[in-house]
């Protein structure tokens, strides 16, 4: 029987969100896949992020839909897939019969804002969580018209395309003034550089949701380095 997706994110007000930490498998050790999944999600991590880049929208290649079936199969966490991609509605279908339960796409991706509209929409009915995501020299104009048809938006606070890089600060006001203008049940996830201390500033600014990679996975214990988080963001 195929499984039901679930949307991720919950549809509480957003004071009453608890912070979710979510680990990005785009660091994680393939080989020892495995044992470090379930390490993280025992420390208190919901929610997996995957990282699809086609090398086009972005100048790098990661994972496609085999990696997230297979991902499925070996955990009954939320799977929280970042599509890096040009022709984002190409791959709702593929990814959601993968075991997506949540879809995020770039604005940048889209030629118009009627594109983003059905992009939604054929997300919402497939039963899955709605993200919309914008890189870091996006403003916040450009999802203005249907923010508040999304469950989440995820502000890149690196350049999309690679793990590993320095947050960057100018994306503090930024969020600041995005939480303020979304609903108060919208997630806000951050992405990029997220280590205890940028994920603490993130925090005070309205963030909600807090996608790290390279902390998490690239270190000796990922699941020490989800409770750190969980410690700075409370
Ligand atoms: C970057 C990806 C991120 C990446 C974050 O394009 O969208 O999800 O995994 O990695 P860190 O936490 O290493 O900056
Ligand atoms: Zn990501």
């Amino acid at each position: 029987m195929p499984r039901t997706p679930h949307n991720p994110w919950p549809d509480l007000p957003h004071t009453q969100h608890p912070a979710l930490i979510v680990p990005s498998l785009l660091s994680v050790d393939f080989y020892n896949a495995a044992p470090q999944i379930e390490a993280v999600l025992a420390a208190g991590a919901h929610v997996l992020h995957m990282d699809i880049m086609d090398g086009h929208f972005v100048p790098n290649l990661s994972m496609g839909v085999p990696v997230v079936e297979k991902i499925r199969r070996s955990t009954e966490a939320a799977l929280d897939v970042h599509l890096m991609v040009t022709n984002p509605g190409q791959f709702i279908e593929p990814f959601a019969q993968a075991g997506a339960d949540s879809l995020t796409f770039h604005i940048e991706a889209c030629d118009d804002i009627d594109q983003a509209r059905r992009l939604i929409e054929q997300i919402r009915t497939r039963g899955l969580g709605v993200g919309v995501t914008l890189k870091p020299t996006t403003p916040l104009a450009a999802i203005d018209a249907i923010l508040p048809d999304v469950d989440l938006v995820l502000m890149m606070t690196v350049e999309p395309g690679f793990g590993g890089q320095p947050f960057l600060d100018s994306q503090l006001p930024k969020l600041r003034e995005l939480r303020g203008i979304m609903q108060p049940h919208q997630r806000l996830e951050v992405d990029g550089g997220i280590v205890p201390e940028t994920a603490a500033r993130c925090r005070a600014a309205g963030a909600d949701c807090f996608v790290a990679g390279n902390f998490i996975f690239g270190g000796p214990n990922p699941a020490e380095a989800v409770a750190a988080l969980r410690a700075a963001v409370g």
